[in-house]
């Protein structure tokens, strides 16, 4: 595990192999605070390929991180104080190391303000600071910019404060500045795969064990991305309801005589046995979850075999699945794949993330991309007058590869 520009200016160029800097916001530290930041950091966004509501369920994720960017750029100060500016929100704060404490006036901070603190927490002391930070994740998009925040904040005071911690670890402390500190009861994985995502790979991911293994994607298939411009407004009250039914789940089929942990270790037959005890809809819950743990299984295998149509049924099941058992998916998105499922070289389609709005992930033969993209922005402009941004992504590689 090895951090971009440890230890190096940000002005030399990269080593072989490493990535490069950017002078966007090596540019705004140095207007900002009148001098060359000493270390830049960077995380990117991801997208979930399939396994989605699993990771909080002990099961198993295939995201891959993508090629937008979060980026940190910072020197140390003598004072115990942290000077930091969002170049997103155009707003900066300042923050007492010895006193971190959630900024209702600045939510956008928390993410940053929370990972400090759990370092200080850790006993890991940070240097006070000038920062500066920002990138091009799409915000609120269901992207996870946020866990490209914390991460890239991870990595940026791991180089600053001269530590060289373990990237789980620090996978960990994101989570944890998400889940305590800024307040929503996330899984692991958009942290994860922020941290240690590799180029032209999704990675497996057991949310249990925390084991995981990079899958290769193939170069003429792309990850084609559709925005449908609806902001995840119920996302977080939802969620939090499907993490209750799930654990609802889990404690039924306990009492029905199976003793388990989380909806990771529950087969189709166990809610079956449990059926008496479990609402219609806790039920439809738990089915999504154990059938979508079993997809991404399958879906690595036939990836592996390079059965891409194969994978892309599986992906289009998973949509299925998410709108009528776990209900997390919304008019707009089920548009958009509706329409992507109509053209030529779409191998599958599905909502990606939380739900309630975001994005769908459609996988497309490289030769049918280009007229792909224009036929669902054409498509869904003239079903519901609402314009898609699109995206055609790279996976990319992790803070903390
Ligand atoms: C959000 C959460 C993740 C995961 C997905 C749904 O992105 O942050 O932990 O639960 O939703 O798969």
């Amino acid at each position: 595990m090895a951090l971009g520009v440890e230890g190096e200016s940000a002005r030399e160029p990269p080593r072989e192999g490493r990535w490069r800097t950017n002078p966007l916001i090596e540019e705004a530290f140095e207007r900002l605070f009148g001098a060359i930041p000493e270390t830049v950091a960077r995380a990117p966004g991801r997208v979930n390929l399939i396994g989605e509501h699993t990771d909080y369920n002990q099961g198993f994720v295939l995201p891959a991180a993508i090629d937008r960017y979060i980026w940190f750029a910072g020197r140390r100060r003598a004072e115990r104080r942290v000077r930091l500016r969002s170049l997103d929100f155009q707003d900066g704060v300042e923050l007492d190391l010895d006193g971190l404490e959630r900024d209702g006036q600045h939510p956008w901070s928390n993410y940053v303000c929370g990972v400090a603190k759990y370092f200080e927490e850790d006993r890991h002391r940070l240097p006070g600071a000038d920062v500066v930070f920002g990138g091009d994740v799409p915000r609120e998009a269901g992207l996870s910019s946020s866990a490209a925040v914390e991460v890239a904040a991870a990595a940026f005071w791991q180089s600053l404060a001269g530590l060289k911690l373990d990237a789980v670890y620090l996978v960990k402390l994101a989570r944890r500045a998400e889940n305590e500190f800024v307040g929503v009861p996330s899984g692991i994985m958009d942290q994860f795969i922020s941290a240690l995502g590799r180029q032209d790979h999704a990675l497996l991911l057991d949310c249990r064990d925390l084991d995981y293994r990079h899958v290769p994607l193939r170069d003429d298939v792309k990850i084609v991305v559709c925005n449908s411009g609806v902001k995840r407004a119920l996302a977080k009250s939802e969620y939090e309801v499907r993490v209750q039914q799930c654990r609802e789940a889990v404690a039924q089929v306990s009492r029905a005589g199976r003793e388990v942990k989380s909806l990771r270790e529950v087969t189709l037959d166990d809610l079956v046995a449990a059926r008496d005890r479990l609402s219609e809809v806790v039920m439809r819950r738990a089915r999504h979850v154990v059938t979508e743990n079993q997809r991404v299984l399958d879906a690595v295998k036939v990836l592996q075999e390079g059965d891409l149509n194969r994978f892309g049924q599986l992906m289009n099941a998973s949509h299925e699945s998410l709108r009528r058992d776990y209900e997390v998916s919304s008019k707009e998105l089920d548009v958009l794949v509706e329409i992507a499922l109509h053209q030529p070289g779409v191998l599958g389609a599905r909502m990606t993330g939380a739900g309630f709005g975001g994005c769908t992930v459609n996988l497309v033969r490289e030769d049918a991309a280009a007229a792909f993209v224009q036929a669902v922005q054409e498509g869904y402009r003239r079903t519901l007058g609402l314009t898609a941004e699109t995206y055609i992504f790279r996976a990319s590689t992790g803070a903390l590869t």
